[in-house]
């Protein structure tokens, strides 16, 4: 009896202290946001998944212990000290358009800084750089670039992507190839970091942090506010499309990819040009855009090099650059569920110029496409060059390791519901028939294309620059305040 009721007393002083935490976290984090609570929402609070969460990827379900929407950067290092005080762990959120929910903590029970209410921007027509809230996304990083003097940075094809996990990671689209990544667009950040302290970083001022925060953010602190060159916005740009259909011709697919993989891996290939084969279960579609003149994409001879293409195929000239990004948020395939979250699993693989895939690879591939079961509702798989600009910079000079990849696979499958067996072996599939007859392909992925499922997935990520990463967040955040489940840890 009297160790039972010992055990009783016991688990009631335990739930009376995780009452207890609860009520200080509650308490911290209002006080953090200048006691607005509108500026925060706690786990239990009505609606709060709907409201204040917003799972994107369906197949990850998380509950944060809060989300705090804060206004400045002296309210993002106040709920970061609550955090780093009360034993919590923090996430900055963006866009919110992590394949994994990351923004989200990636694992229950994280304090999630949201900075929607962080979309500052101004522009300094002398120096051509603009300075620009972590919370903006890049839809309307466009709009504002283009309206302070027709300017520009890289980014992907999606509007709502946050410049917050885009600018930290990589940020891979279609003026990549001559602009580098967004993150090559970087030049100064302002980063919270685990003890609270604000600070401003660049290749000059606490260059170690601004290594890790080109490349791996989101482990290191939240940035707040990025300086970022800017480029003069395109005047003139062909967006091509060709869509084949080849129905029940696996070898003819495989023939069609193997012409595109020749074409792009040629050495002088320009950098104006942009391009992604897109496989899906009844059509290839080549796709990209060329920025120069009508005359000189004709030059290329894409259509001739690609015959066959059905009456879907066009070649569309636009001389405004806000028309040509609509136009490829509405073509962007990894959009098509728009802003409906779903369940989907995602892998990639990253090529190198002399890491191509065999023709046997290929025709093996598209054998296995046509057969395969994929309990998926839609799938397909993207190939999308890169390299270019992105290659000129030094594979040690950021975060970001991976810059002699040329192009990057990725596979994409939606399912009803939690994502089955049966989809995971089908992409796991189609990695082992490519991995089988590529040699020297290594497992490179993009940080980007969170795959919770990597065997290593910091090496993976992160490559050659993941020792130096550890030995930074030892310096800046030993105790992995800044923590996701793959993220980077301390040396
Ligand atoms: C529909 C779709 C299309 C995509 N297309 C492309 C593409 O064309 N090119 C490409 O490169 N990638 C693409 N991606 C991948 C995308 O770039 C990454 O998922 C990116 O990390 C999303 O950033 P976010 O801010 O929207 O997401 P969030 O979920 O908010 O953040 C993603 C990660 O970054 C961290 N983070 C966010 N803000 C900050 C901050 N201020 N400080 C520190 N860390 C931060 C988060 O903690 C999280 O780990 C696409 C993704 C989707 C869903
Ligand atoms: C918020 O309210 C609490 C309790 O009323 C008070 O102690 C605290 O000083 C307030 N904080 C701020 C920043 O106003
Ligand atoms: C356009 O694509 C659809 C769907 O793949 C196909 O059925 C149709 O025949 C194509 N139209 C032309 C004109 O080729
Ligand atoms: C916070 O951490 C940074 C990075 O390690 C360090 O430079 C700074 O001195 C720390 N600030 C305080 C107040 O401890």
């Amino acid at each position: 009896m009297g160790s039972l009721s010992a055990l009783m007393v016991c688990l009631l002083c335990l739930l009376g202290l995780g009452a207890a935490a609860t009520t200080s976290l509650k308490s911290c984090i209002l006080s953090a946001v200048d006691n607005d609570s509108t500026l925060a929402a706690f786990q239990g609070d009505l609606l709060y998944q709907t409201l204040a969460v917003k799972v994107y990827n369906l197949n990850y379900p998380i509950t944060p212990a809060a989300v705090t929407f804060p206004t400045s950067s002296a309210q993002v290092s106040q709920v970061v000290q609550c955090a780093s005080q009360l034993g919590y762990k923090v996430q900055a959120k963006s866009g919110g358009h992590s394949y994994a929910n990351y923004g989200l903590g990636g694992t229950n029970g994280a304090i999630v800084v949201d900075l929607q209410n962080m979309k500052s921007f101004s522009y300094d027509a002398t120096t051509q750089r603009a300075t620009v809230g972590a919370g903006m996304l890049n839809g309307e990083l466009d709009t504002y670039l283009q309206a302070a003097s027709n300017r520009a940075v890289a980014h992907g094809t999606s509007p709502q992507i946050g410049i917050g996990g885009h600018a930290t990671i990589g940020g891979l689209g279609p003026t990549a190839r001559q602009w580098g990544m967004e993150l090559d667009h970087v030049l100064e950040a302002e980063v919270v970091l685990a003890n609270g302290s604000i600070v401003r970083t660049s290749d000059t001022l606490m260059p170690d942090l601004f290594f890790a925060i080109k490349g791996a953010g989101a482990s290191f602190g939240v940035v707040t506010e990025f300086v970022l060159r800017t480029e003069a916005a395109p005047t003139e740009a062909v967006q091509y499309t060709y869509t084949f259909n080849l129905l029940g011709s696996a070898a003819a697919r495989a023939e069609l990819f193997s012409e595109w993989q020749r074409f792009i891996t040629q050495e002088d290939l320009t950098r104006k040009l942009a391009s992604i084969i897109t496989v899906l279960s009844g059509s290839v579609v080549i796709s990209g855009t060329y920025f120069g003149s009508q005359a000189e994409y004709e030059a290329l001879g894409l259509a001739q090099r690609f015959p066959g293409a059905d009456g879907n195929s066009s070649a569309i000239v636009f001389t405004d650059w806000l028309g040509l990004a609509a136009h490829w948020a509405e073509q962007s395939i990894l959009d098509l569920t728009g802003e409906i979250p779903a369940h989907f699993y995602s892998r990639c693989l990253a090529f190198q110029q002399d890491t191509q895939i065999s023709e046997t690879g290929v025709q093996q591939l598209f054998e296995y496409l046509d057969s395969a079961d994929t309990g998926a509702v839609i799938w397909f798989v993207i190939f999308d060059l890169e390299g270019g600009a992105i290659n000129d910079v030094a594979q040690d000079a950021t975060g970001f390791a991976h810059r002699d990849t040329l192009f990057w696979m990725q596979s994409y499958a939606v399912t009803l519901g939690q994502v089955s067996q049966t989809t995971y072996d089908f992409l796991d599939g189609v990695n082992e028939v490519i991995r089988n007859n590529t040699p020297g392909l290594g497992d490179g992925v993009y940080p980007g294309y969170v795959d919770p499922r990597l065997e290593d997935p910091r090496r993976s990520y992160w490559g050659s620059n993941l020792e130096r990463l550890g030995r930074i967040k030892t310096a800046v955040d030993p105790g992995d305040v800044f923590h996701n489940p793959q993220g980077v840890l301390p040396a």
